[in-house]
């Protein structure tokens, strides 16, 4: 039995209540799909910048009336210190992931980015702390390990930003660290590898390289690879975050608190092999295998290649993936291709 299984039957058994930030958007809708499932008590607070009401509405088709109701959702801004307070009143774990995601967004705006990464990042923790949460988990970011070149990463060793959205994420880690120290807050830092799945958002300039490519398939557009193909990510299917998400908020041991992990599989693919992958998965929805991308220029800010060690995870945490790249390719298209009926 793995350290998830375990803590699922674990509670199955008692209801906590749980504060998802974010909860309108992509990792937050399937944190919440999660935790209802698990009979648990969820507050949800998202002001709709890149959520969308539609994810909590596929959520309530996926879990029991009885499950919904455990649901409570305030419609609200990390930047108003006061929306913060409320959210988090009576609240055992906070799975902290409202921001604003996307390198190029945080190139073209960095004030915005700002505003919601770091600003209202503080103003959560201000209000956990207050309001004495067991434990703060947050959604950090891969791209804090900026220009170093190692591989794979490992969560000591980070270079310097390379965007205005990594030092937002690298201050967020700084910031939590800090109200360990000197107000003894619990909290786990989770830095994301290019996470994807079920309800991500396809649409939009900044959208994610998965959802795109996938809508781009189906509409018959252009797929555009920045650069030469061969960049390279670990990409990571969204139920192995949610794991490491609800890992991370019940850890009982100290060493384990206060503390940042890689969140990944540990498997490299290039762009050129992503592009491959996907329209192999969308054969059986009539896309040709002859299809090519269109290459154009490299993208400012963008990491030329990642991959996590995911070592510090399963040894700390219990971690251990339960989907690959292909895994989650193959149970997260149809829900893609649902999405895209259903918004086209
Ligand atoms: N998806 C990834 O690959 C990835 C990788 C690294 C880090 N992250 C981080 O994970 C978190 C979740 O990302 P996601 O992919 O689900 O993105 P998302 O855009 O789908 O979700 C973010 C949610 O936060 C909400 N939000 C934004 N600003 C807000 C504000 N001021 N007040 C309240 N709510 C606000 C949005 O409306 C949205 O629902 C983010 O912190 C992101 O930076 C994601």
């Amino acid at each position: 039995m793995t350290a998830y299984t375990q803590l699922q039957t674990r509670l199955q058994a008692e209801t906590n209540t749980w504060l998802i930030t974010g909860v309108a958007g992509f990792i937050g809708s399937n944190l919440l799909e999660t935790l209802l499932k698990l009979n648990q008590r969820v507050v949800g607070l998202d002001n709709f910048a890149t959520g969308h009401q539609r994810n909590l509405d596929e959520v309530q088709t996926l879990v029991t009336p009885t499950q919904w109701a455990n649901f409570s959702f305030i419609n609200g801004d990390i930047r108003n210190l006061m929306d913060c307070q409320k959210a988090v009143t009576g609240v055992d774990y906070v799975l902290h992931q409202a921001a604003l995601g996307s390198v190029p967004r945080s190139v073209a705006d960095p004030i915005t980015t700002n505003a919601t990464n770091i600003s209202g990042f503080l103003n959560m923790l201000v209000a956990a702390r207050d309001a004495k949460v067991k434990r703060f988990v947050y959604a950090a970011s891969s791209s804090t390990y900026g220009d170093h070149p190692a591989l794979p990463k490992v969560e000591d060793i980070i270079g310097k930003p390379l965007s205005p959205y990594a030092v937002t994420k690298y201050v967020n880690e700084l910031y939590a660290e800090v109200f360990g120290k000197t107000y003894g807050l619990q909290s786990v830092g989770l830095r994301y590898f290019n996470v994807f799945g079920p309800r991500q958002d396809p649409n939009g300039a900044y959208a994610a390289v998965i959802p795109k490519w996938i809508s781009s398939m189906i509409k018959s557009e252009p797929i555009y690879i920045n650069g030469d193909g061969e960049t390279s990510r670990d990409f990571c299917f969204v139920k192995n975050a949610v794991q490491a998400n609800l890992l991370a908020a019940t850890v009982q041991t100290p060493e384990a608190v206060n503390q940042v992990y890689n969140v990944a599989v540990g498997d490299r693919t290039t762009l050129n092999e992503l592009f491959a992958l996907i329209r192999d998965n969308l054969a059986v929805y009539g896309i040709s295998a002859d299809i090519k991308p269109v290459y154009r220029d490299f993208r400012a800010g963008d990491v030329r290649h990642s991959l996590a060690y995911i070592g510090k995870t399963a040894n700390f945490l219990g971690y251990s993936p339960t989907e690959r790249l292909n895994q989650g390719l193959s149970l997260g298209i149809p829900a893609h291709i649902r999405l895209h009926h259903c918004i086209d």
